[in-house]
């Protein structure tokens, strides 16, 4: 039940009543379901295998599963591509073991929040079966089509984010259909109104089955007019989230976080701010976007720019400083493991995925772990094309080496950013494939699973594990981590991140240093002195230093 919070849990110039959710002290696990946890042996992670390691994330702390998608599939884009939204793809199991996961879960005080991929479906939905075959179907207007260009070919030259054309001709219909993504992803038509109240009644369905909330695919594209060529952001999706929250979510205490790709602090509060009834959160991409080039993209990445990123971050800390709420994250399955590209995942590679989950899990907002990154897992440095899973990037790879770019430098680019680097097995102990499954896993795991390995990092001195506990641990227990206003310090300092958390007259100081030398540091006045450490990533300190001498990749985090 919300509970209304008022002064003093709130900094003065927030004091306005405010809601209190579970989610504000809670924190989120992503699982990625075929890459978890195996339980028969077919190389593909599923729903009674994720059951299985509940008391996992039980025992760290989280307080809800974000699920990516276990709906019936073709599984061309590994469940992003939803043939059934209720029913569950057989290879992950059924309706009633995912009743059992709620269920059990729930047990445990954590909560399910489902994938909920609506800005298309798989071209083996039903409705696009339906729509394809005639014109005269009503589900032809769940989708987007149109006629060809006047030259027979499509409608405009539109391309999709998995390569190729957006356009795909039907000759059943004689039209063109719009896919933002590959062909096998067609784009639901938002502006239909019986396609929306289909999409509102199974939203309703799974959340009266009791699960906790939606994660939002690509949201920011339902509001898309392919004749302008608008697509993210569009002029109708603030009306749509704004017709769903009144049809669907209006009354439960759920919790909704978008994905959106072009979100900018400009219109951040469009989606989240307290009084727009549309989404909790969004998960926001300025800091991801950061490392990649700006033409050539993520295949193309640059060098890492801690300033960059640092502006991106404490910017949507200062947009929800007083309204909205914030989605914390650095990873997830579209991403790299976060201590490769961030980091050091060699020599230093326990501190420093200790010290990048501190500077992001003492910030204020909500905070996701992606499996496998509670203990520190790599990025796989695969070495050859054929060790690739993913569409994206395997047609990435065939488009640019048809466009002359040599296949060693795709390589590189992909072994720094290709989505399957968090897609390999989780690793579970120093058994073969890392105990994922006792068969042959659908893409190799990574072979450094007999180092980093959950069962040997929990019984490591300096376990990643008991790290993220405590940091989960601190969020529920103090309204400072939660609430409180956030200052950056050394915003210009390209090796340390360096911030203050505020409420009332409590105060928090957390430093880190993002590199693999030792850096010096004079600290201000107002920061040193005696004081509480919270949290080390190397030993703890009961003092704060006017001068700070911190080893590679260590933080601390200070009540003052
Ligand atoms: C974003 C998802 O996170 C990604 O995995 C997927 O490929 C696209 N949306 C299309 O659904």
């Amino acid at each position: 039940m919300p509970v209304t919070l008022q002064a003093p849990h709130v900094a003065p110039a927030a004091a306005a009543e405010r809601t209190e959710h579970w989610w504000h002290r809670a924190t989120g696990y992503q699982i990625y379901p075929r890459s978890f946890a195996d339980s028969d042996g077919d190389g593909m992670g599923d729903i009674p295998g994720i059951i299985s390691k509940l008391d996992h994330l039980a025992d760290l702390g989280i307080g809800f599963i974000w699920l990516s998608p276990v709906y019936a599939s073709p599984m061309i884009d590994n469940g992003y591509d939803i043939s059934d939204y209720r029913g569950i793809a057989p290879e992950f199991g059924t309706l009633v073991d995912m009743d059992r996961l709620t269920a059990e879960a729930g047990a445990r005080g954590i909560g399910i929040v489902m994938d909920l991929v609506v800005n298309h479906s798989s071209s083996l939905h039903r409705w696009f079966q339906a729509a394809r075959a005639s014109r005269d179907a009503p589900e032809h207007g769940y989708y987007i089509w149109r006629d060809p260009g006047s030259d027979g070919g499509p409608p405009d030259d539109a391309r999709a984010a998995f390569g190729g054309s957006a356009w795909t001709f039907v000759p059943e219909v004689g039209q063109y259909y719009f896919h933002f993504f590959s062909p096998a992803q067609p784009d639901l038509n938002w502006q239909n109104p019986a396609l929306r109240e289909e999409v509102y009644d199974m939203m309703r369905w799974w959340l009266d089955r009791g699960i906790a909330g939606f994660r939002m695919d690509v949201i920011s594209l339902i509001g898309k007019d392919v004749d302008e060529r608008v697509y993210e952001e569009g002029p109708f999706l603030h009306p749509f989230l704004q017709e769903m929250h009144r049809e669907v979510l209006a009354g439960r205490d759920v919790l909704t976080i978008g994905e959106s790709w072009s979100v900018s602090t400009e219109t951040g509060l469009l989606y989240c701010g307290h009084d727009r009834n549309e989404l909790d959160m969004v998960f926001e991409f300025s800091h991801i976007r950061e490392g990649w080039h700006p033409e050539l993209g993520k295949f193309a990445p640059k060098p890492f720019d801690l300033v960059a990123f640092k502006h991106a971050i404490f910017s949507w800390q200062d947009l929800t400083r007083d309204d909205g709420w914030h989605a914390l994250f650095l990873s997830n399955h579209d991403l790299p493991r976060q201590v490769s590209f961030y980091a050091d995942d060699q020599t230093h590679r326990r501190a420093a995925a200790r010290t990048l989950a501190t500077v992001l899990h003492l910030l204020k907002g909500t905070p996701f772990v992606y499996q496998g990154e509670e203990i520190g897992m790599t990025n796989a440095r695969f070495e050859r094309i054929d060790q690739y899973r993913d569409l994206e990037t395997l047609n990435h790879f065939e488009s640019q080496i048809a466009h002359g770019v040599p296949p060693e430098v795709f390589l590189a680019g992909a072994n720094r950013n290709s989505r399957d680097h968090s897609r390999t097995p989780m690793q579970w102990s120093a058994a073969p494939h890392g105990g994922f499954t006792t068969g042959t896993p659908w893409i190799e795991a990574n072979p450094n699973f007999t180092e980093v390995n959950v069962e040997g990092d929990k019984a490591h001195p300096d376990s990643v594990f008991a790290h993220y506990r405590r940091l989960i641990a601190l969020r529920k227990d103090s309204d400072l981590v939660c609430f409180g206003r956030t200052e950056q310090m050394f915003a210009d300092d390209p090796d340390i991140v360096a911030y203050q958390r505020r409420l009332g007259d409590e105060r928090l100081f957390v430093i880190a240093n993002f590199t693999g030398r030792e850096q010096l540091r004079d600290l201000p006045d107002e920061v040193c002195g005696p004081a509480e450490c919270v949290i080390a990533s190397h030993a703890g300190r009961d003092e704060v230093p006017c001068a700070i001498a911190l080893a590679p990749f260590e933080s601390l985090a200070w009540k003052l």
